[in-house]
């Protein structure tokens, strides 16, 4: 398992963090048609903003405990695709993962963010303004900050932040979503948000975006698909319930869990494991006047709900079918990842997730692990060792 990386130079025990996941990077910009410049160029960014982690040897354990990926790799992958385009692909990291505490963490990942954004350009101030919300001095909660490039061709990316709305402690959480969505000028947006059990993410858009969005991620523990199907609070045009129609997002949460019934007639689904991550729903708002969110995304937590990754990319190959997307891009985007075969691990494929924002076609994403640490043993099969590979 160990000698099987994609790539992987010299000796196996001379790898590094940001040399696997740096040579990934190579291989998926290849599989989306980025030049072999821009390629480098984003390598180099990854390793650059992974600071020290970069540096760190495989066979250490990862730099942090971070749930960033349920291996704690501090980076993610994923592909999101567009009718009549080569899929764009991003990357999720956290640019504090070298840091001992969240602090720290916190305080390192804003530097990073604020010194590659002056690289390319990209105004941080509507961070800056929330800087006081979600990076106190001591922070609390699972995270501190997280970054999401989009890879677009020119060595320039797009990119998004996450913060934790929990920094300064569970309880308020609530009240600080509210207020960072009041500071940004969206005074309505909080009381448009759906029933949920708990703020998982505030995101911003940095930078050269045509409309950048605020965006409030939200858990909800054991949904229906009928519920999953009417999270959404978009207004625009379609008289069947907005934007994002509950049939479409409903479709979507039952072949994403396995439960739209295809093999066995209609039956009752499998059991479900002890213990599932929570449907997450995103609200985007861009603009204020309305008061309602212009995007929703629902992400299904696939790897809970598939007993390995082959069937999870079967599902994922079905959903893109649905929305007349071609395959092709995510089987090479696997094989640029791993050798491992498909079914031989779970969680590879990590979240499946269907984005409508107003004004562009819906979206269908796939969330890719990078499985630097560890593969998960598929389900049913007892492990002959614990799931840690390395
Ligand atoms: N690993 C975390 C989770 O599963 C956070 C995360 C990573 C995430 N990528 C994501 C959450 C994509 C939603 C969508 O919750």
């Amino acid at each position: 398992m160990t000698a099987t990386r994609p790539g992987a130079p010299g000796p196996v025990g001379t790898d590094t963090l940001g040399g696997h996941t740096s040579r990934q990077l190579l291989g998926l910009c290849e599989v989306v048609g980025l030049t072999a410049h821009d390629a480098e160029v984003y390598a180099r960014t990854l390793t650059a903003m992974l600071g020290a982690a970069a540096e760190r040897p495989l066979d250490l354990p990862p730099p942090n405990p971070t749930f960033l990926s349920d291996d704690h790799t501090p980076v993610e992958f994923s592909l999101s695709f567009v009718p009549g385009a080569a899929p764009a692909l991003r990357v999720l990291l956290e640019p504090g993962c070298a840091a001992g505490d969240l602090a720290r963490n916190g305080r390192l990942g804003l530097r990073a963010v604020r010194e590659a954004a002056a690289r390319w350009g990209v105004a941080t101030d509507r961070l800056d303004e929330l800087e006081d919300l979600f990076l106190p001095p001591s922070p609390e909660g699972p995270f501190a900050l997280w970054c999401a490039l989009e890879l677009r061709p020119g060595g320039v990316p797009k990119v998004k932040v996450y913060l934790n709305p929990a920094a300064t402690g569970r309880g308020h959480a609530a009240a600080t979503v509210r207020e960072a969505l009041r500071r940004l000028g969206h005074h309505d947006a909080f009381a448009a948000l759906p029933p949920h059990d708990r703020h998982l993410f505030f995101a911003l858009d940095l930078g050269d975006w045509a409309e950048p969005r605020v965006k409030v991620y939200l858990a909800h523990q054991d949904l229906s698909a009928a519920e999953a199907g009417a999270l959404s609070r978009t207004g625009g045009p379609s008289s069947t319930g907005g934007l994002a129609r509950a049939g479409e997002n409903e479709e979507f949460f039952r072949i994403a869990a396995g439960q739209d019934g295809a093999e066995d007639g209609g039956a009752e689904p499998a059991p479900a494991p002890a213990v599932r991550r929570p449907v997450q729903s995103c609200h985007a708002f861009t603009e204020s006047a309305s008061g309602l969110p212009s995007g929703f995304t629902l992400y299904v937590p696939v790897r809970d709900y598939a007993p390995h990754d082959g069937e999870a990319l079967t599902r994922a190959t079905a959903l893109l079918g649905r929305h007349g997307q071609d395959p092709a891009p995510l089987l090479a985007a696997v094989s640029a990842l791993t050798d491992r075969d498909p079914q031989e691990g779970v969680g590879l494929v990590a979240y499946l997730a269907l984005a409508h924002q107003q004004g562009q076609p819906p979206r269908v994403t796939t969330y890719l692990s990078s499985e630097a640490y560890a593969v998960r043993p598929p389900v049913g099969l007892l492990p002959a060792q614990p799931a840690t590979v390395r």
